[in-house]
């Protein structure tokens, strides 16, 4: 997003054409204007800046191709016959040297044929000489909106490899850096970890990323769904059992904390488990030793226990349904996974993961999402969480076609019209349109943790622009 940085704030050479800039925003969009008439250059200068844009000018290519190379520059407006280089060299030298510009040809007579053929070569569009002013700001304009949409997937991407390169789980915000920092901390050690968090948080990606990083990590997590199973079942799942032991139990056969010895033992919906199944879990976690069902030898092991739940296990010592010597063994230390409609910033990132991974598995090159589909899944709330938008992202991917963006069409309709993140806000007439401003980027900012970034995204305003205003 051009907007994150820094804008090198150019001593427009538009000053010497009697075009003054001070007066713009600090995050104008900026334009260059490349043409060898010095009358034109002075005309767009004037109309441009006088509609809230920077305007940059170079008399030839070379002029504007070292302009691109100086400065940041959201879209060049070209002439394409002038000496030295021409649009058209300066257009694929440009592409390179600044790869987010957006190119817009300015045509005269006769060079409507070059200007198709500069549109192929990855030009906006063209306007052509004598052009009114209506156009020209409408074009540049379109062209503006597309390089912002394109930044703005663009900068998403590079903040997404970013974090890959770190590690798989997909989070930047503070309650889910948090998190990361707690578990990777702990995962070192063979103290028991709890997981908790509602469902779809993230607790068996967790799960999987402590055992990773753990001394453990070379062999396999192994999983029980303490769910899954009726009590005997996911007892001979746990310990094993002996010939015998239940009916069916034809044979012997090892437990999944004998299989997990010096490794990582991940108890899955671990609230679920029955209270006979409780005591023998304490008992494995205290001493480290259990009995197969129907068998009498002492099995030691050496098991790291993450156990995970979406229920309030707290509640449910209160209430009697799970003891409370478990809960303190199990608890020793405690991961709250924070949900998606607390983690705002998180969302986009997410979902551009999620959009490269569908990508990959149906053939797709899908580069993004439109601003009004962003809007819409910031805005959700997310009731089933990381998964719920997974999901959403897949279907998106499926129905979209090859390299379109993905826009409100393709998702699901409870993202766009349901229950909403953001509150309502209450302003009464004869508040001053200042104060309502400054009531409306308040509350956006609460509703994000105070995040400026993410308001400003949300807002549709630069961050820089929320900063100024608080001030
Ligand atoms: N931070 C993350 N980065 C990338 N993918 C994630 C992240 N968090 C969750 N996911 C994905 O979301 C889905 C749900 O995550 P997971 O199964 O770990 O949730 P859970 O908390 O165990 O849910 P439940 O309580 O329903 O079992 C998975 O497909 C997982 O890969
Ligand atoms: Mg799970």
């Amino acid at each position: 997003m051009t907007a994150d940085n820094p804008r090198k704030h150019p001593a427009a050479a538009g000053s010497a054409l009697h075009c003054p800039q001070d007066s713009l925003e600090d995050d104008a969009a900026v334009v260059l204007v490349v043409d060898d008439e010095p009358e034109l250059c002075r005309a767009l200068c004037k109309l441009l800046t006088r509609n809230g844009y920077r305007v940059l000018t170079a008399g030839n290519g070379e002029e504007g191709l070292e302009t691109l190379r100086r400065e940041q520059v959201d879209l060049v407006l070209t002439d394409l016959q002038m000496p030295r280089m021409g649009g058209m060299d300066l257009l694929k030298a440009g592409q390179v040297v600044s790869p987010g510009t957006e190119f817009v040809i300015i045509t005269g007579h006769g060079t409507i044929e070059t200007a198709v053929d500069a549109m192929r070569a990855g030009a906006y569009d063209f306007i052509e000489k004598p052009f009114s002013t209506g156009t020209t700001l409408k074009v540049v304009d379109k062209a503006l909106e597309k390089q912002r949409l394109l930044a703005e997937n663009r900068s998403l991407r590079e903040r997404l490899e970013e974090i890959k390169q770190v590690h798989d789980i997909i989070g930047a915000s503070e309650p889910m850096r948090r998190a990361l920092d707690t578990a990777r901390q702990v995962a070192r050690s063979t103290a028991t970890i709890l997981l908790t968090g509602e469902s779809g948080t993230g607790k068996e990606v967790f799960a999987s990323a402590i055992h990773r990083w753990s001394e453990r990590g070379s062999l396999p997590m192994i999983r029980v769904s303490c769910a899954a199973l009726p009590e005997t079942l996911l007892e001979a799942e746990l310990f094993g059992y002996e010939r015998g032991a239940f009916t069916g139990a034809v044979g012997q056969r090892q437990g999944r904390f004998e299989a997990a010895d010096h490794g990582t033992l991940f108890l899955d919906e671990v609230g679920e488990m029955s209270p006979t199944t409780q005591v023998k879990l304490l008992r494995v976690l205290q001493e480290s030793v259990f009995e197969r069902l129907g068998g009498n030898r002492p099995i030691t092991t050496d098991v790291r226990v993450i156990a995970a739940t979406n229920s309030d296990l707290e509640a449910m010592v209160r209430e009697g349904r799970f003891r409370e010597d478990l809960y303190y063994r199990l608890n020793v230390i405690n991961i709250e996974l924070p949900t998606l409609r607390s983690r705002g910033e998180d969302v986009l990132l997410l979902a551009s993961h999620f959009l490269q991974n569908f990508n990959r598995k149906n053939g797709k090159s899908i580069s993004g999402f439109t601003p009004e589909a962003a809007a819409a899944l910031q805005g959700y709330s997310w009731p089933g969480n990381v998964r719920e938008l997974e999901n959403a992202i897949e279907r998106a991917v499926v129905l979209s076609k090859e390299d379109d963006l993905i826009g409100t069409g393709v998702l699901p309709s409870s993202v766009v019209n349901g229950p909403q993140r953001y509150s309502k806000l209450d302003i009464g007439v004869g508040v001053t349109l200042k104060d309502a401003e400054m009531a409306l980027i308040q509350a956006t900012l609460d509703s994000v943790g105070g995040d400026k970034e993410t308001a400003a995204r949300i807002l549709g305003i630069a961050a820089r622009t929320i900063y100024r205003k608080l001030q």
